[in-house]
């Protein structure tokens, strides 16, 4: 295409256009999007090309923990690109080891080695790997309400609808229920429950035979399927019914991690620890792609003696390691895991304030700053304002519309508004977006 002589690249009308011309845009119709062109970003702001500021109640997705810009990553990634951009995997490097290091220091019980990738779906792809090399058995567990990333495998493993396009998929995989309490499969209450959402998985496992299968996939605390927070004992019950049949357990913490929580990982509300952890987003605040897994000793040893059959060019990328370890250290100067605690029991006693305002908003339910907004037409019957699998053009799309109207960006999808600003976010900040949110519901309501 030829550009208009003397326009700047950087002209709204052209980003414009070159993005409706030439890029394809993730998850979408190419047709019916018109993305917001972002030209400037600091701490939990974002600036558009007319200079509006939005406040980012989302921390993009999900991934941005220390919020954007920060001065500490910026400084590792120049300084790292100033003495060596790129080095193979299969050489040491300093960032890299001392990343690893750092992340078997936070990483539960004895989980200690760590594969680099370059996102969440590769952790996920890896894991899998892993598990099934090592038990040398085939399936898996996963379950219905789950995202473990777009590539093949990944996509399979999670039970999210995104997977019909991808399918037959996978072989191997099995699938059950989640812990979604506000629409419990077994028709409980919490004052009811004795988690026959884990007791079911144990009669799944009998008609599979337990010695075909490899391992259980979770998401640490579900994300995009509407932020399940996990039953007391959940966890728990589960790594019983692991061990009681030699299944390992991979915890997917690419969302739940780095302590969107309120806790370094889900799983640590517990105290439970998996066998594997996969991770991604917030390793490093999402400043160069970056993801892994993490194994326990008991793996880490198998692969002692046995060949790893995987590798990326870009695993353990310098320039990512970098930004992971000034991440973590950002973490450490911070307070964070501490911040989202606060901040987020903060943010969900406000919204809770607003459900009671808003006759379309039926549960709001969180951990830290992983804080989910249901909405419905109706609280007492609960039916969604827009069923399952609903195309992105309902509710989501118009309340996402006025949400950033008044000046606020949150991920919205389905009949969910997903709340995760970065963890530096301050208390003006949630009762300023709280307010804005609020307002915007309008639309919500009115749609009901
Ligand atoms: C729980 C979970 N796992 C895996 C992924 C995939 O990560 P990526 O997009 O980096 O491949 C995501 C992405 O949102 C996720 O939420």
């Amino acid at each position: 295409m030829v550009e208009t002589a003397g326009a700047p690249y950087t002209d709204p009308e052209v980003v414009a256009r070159n993005t409706r011309e030439h890029v394809l845009v993730s998850w979408s119709v190419q047709s019916k999007t018109n993305p917001v062109y972002i030209t400037d970003a600091e701490g939990v702001w974002l600036y558009d090309s007319s200079g509006r500021r939005i406040l980012d109640f989302s921390s993009q997705l999900l991934n941005l923990q220390v919020g954007h810009k920060h001065p500490k990553l910026v400084q590792a990634i120049q300084e790292q690109a100033g003495k060596m951009a790129y080095i193979g995997p299969n050489f040491a490097n300093d960032v890299r080891a001392e990343l690893a290091r750092r992340l078997a220091e936070v990483a539960p019980g004895d989980l200690t080695r760590v594969l680099f990738t370059t996102g969440g779906a590769e952790a996920n792809e890896n894991a899998l790997k892993a598990v099934r090399l090592a038990t040398g058995r085939r399936k898996v567990i996963g379950r219905y309400r789950a995202y473990h990333g777009a590539t093949f495998g990944a996509m399979s493993l999670g039970g999210d609808n995104r997977r019909w396009a991808n399918e037959p998929g996978m072989d191997g995989v099995v699938r059950v229920f989640d812990p979604y309490c506000y629409r419990c499969s077994f028709g409980r209450e919490p004052q009811s429950c004795s988690l026959e959402c884990v007791s079911h998985i144990e009669e799944v496992i009998s008609y599979e035979g337990a010695d075909n299968i490899a391992a259980m996939f979770i998401e640490g605390l579900t994300g995009t399927n509407g932020i399940f927070v996990n039953p007391p004992g959940y966890l728990k019950k589960l790594r019983a019914l692991c061990d009681k049949y030699g299944i390992l357990l991979v915890a997917d913490e690419v969302m739940s991690g780095f302590g969107r929580t309120g806790k370094w990982w889900a799983v640590d509300h517990e105290n439970v620890v998996p066998d594997v952890i996969t991770f991604a987003k917030g390793v490093n605040s999402g400043y160069v792609p970056l993801g892994g897994i993490i194994l326990s000793q008991k793996l880490s040893d198998y692969f002692k003696d046995h060949m790893f059959w995987g590798g990326l060019t870009y695993s353990g990328h310098p320039l990512a390691c970098a930004a992971g370890v000034a991440n973590m250290q950002v973490y450490d100067d911070e307070g964070l895991i501490d911040n989202s605690a606060r901040m987020g029991d903060l943010l969900l006693r406000e919204m809770r304030k607003v459900q009671e305002k808003h006759p379309s908003v039926g549960d709001v339910r969180g951990q830290g700053l992983f804080v989910g907004v249901e909405l419905v037409k109706n609280k007492q019957t609960r039916e969604p304002i827009t069923p399952w699998n609903s195309p992105s053009s309902g509710i989501a799309a118009d309340l996402g519309k006025a949400l950033m109207a008044k000046g606020i960006f949150v991920y919205c999808r389905w009949n969910m508004m997903f709340l995760a600003p970065p963890l530096i976010v301050k208390e003006e900040e949630i009762l300023h977006g709280v307010r804005l949110m609020d307002e915007a519901l309008a639309v919500a309501d009115a749609a009901i």
